[in-house]
């Protein structure tokens, strides 16, 4: 049985999931997290789907033992491929990140909407099954953000090289007549002032980090797993399954993130 002061486990293939950790912590300040990058592995978007599935059946295993209460799969990526069966294998409650690809039909005027997810994401069956269901009078440009997670990663948020990937996936958008484009993988929620800078105010940008708070906030009210003792500084342990910590280290900081800790972990079949 858990109690309300065990942590919320969150995991990505890396960084990105971080922006779904900030708007969290942000909902929710009592609550401990303890969060898990797995960039020792990433991208995600760009392996198999018997990989992704693999990897996100052992973080979210991994989180489970050291006493989460509630998995947050912060990764669009492992969302579409993995969630099924982590909510069929795993008790706690699993919340999911997926493109927000309705209220980008519901706020699009043009009636064309660009959506960029990694290769993984826009090949899964959840995506295609999103954008028929919510396609009816709506055309979607979809594009795969090659490369651009490999410079998140490193900390690479803006510069010739971030601009010129944006450039290449997006500027098809711009000319189909996108005025609303889905953030679909959590690490493109860091390119925002990138986007902004290349395309102005062309695009509404669609992004989910705060509707999964929202939705984590409502899950664990209803199964009764809110922290019930307010603490004033409740834990925030990140992790990374890469050798260097630094990374997640910084973005914390520039998210104004205070750590607990921070150290690098094997997540790994043992
Ligand atoms: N952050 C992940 C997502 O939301 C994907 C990044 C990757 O390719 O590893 O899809």
């Amino acid at each position: 049985m858990f109690n309300g002061t065990a942590p919320i486990g969150v995991f990505d293939s890396g960084l990105g999931g971080m922006s779904v950790a900030a708007a969290i912590r942000k909902r929710l300040p009592d609550e401990a997290i303890l969060y898990v990058a797995d960039s020792g592995f990433a991208p995600y978007g760009e392996k198999t789907d018997a990989f992704i599935k693999a990897r996100s059946r052992l973080l979210a295993h991994w989180l489970l033992q050291r006493g989460a209460k509630a998995l947050v799969v912060a990764c669009n990526t492992a969302t579409t491929h993995a969630i099924t069966q982590l909510r069929g294998e795993f008790a706690v409650p699993v919340i999911g990140v997926e493109p927000g690809v309705k209220p980008a039909v519901q706020f699009s005027k043009a009636k064309v909407v660009g959506v960029l997810a990694t290769a993984a994401t826009l090949r899964s069956k959840r995506l295609q099954e999103l954008l028929t269901h919510h396609g009816q009078d709506c055309r979607f440009v979809c594009q795969a953000g090659h490369g651009l997670v490999e410079l998140i990663e490193q900390g690479i948020v803006a510069g010739a090289s971030v601009y010129a990937l944006l450039e290449k996936a997006l500027r098809p958008m711009a000319d189909a007549g996108a005025d609303t484009l889905v953030l679909g993988s959590t690490h493109y929620a860091f390119l925002m002032p990138s986007i902004a800078r290349l395309f102005g105010e062309r695009f509404q940008v669609i992004e989910t980090g705060g509707a999964v708070a929202r939705r984590v906030d409502d899950r664990l009210t209803a199964c009764g797993l809110r922290a019930q003792t307010q603490s004033a500084d409740p834990a925030l342990h990140l992790y990374s399954t890469a050798a260097h910590t630094y990374p997640l280290q910084r973005l914390a900081q520039a998210l104004s993130l205070t750590a607990s800790q921070v150290a690098t972990v094997s997540v790994a079949l043992s």
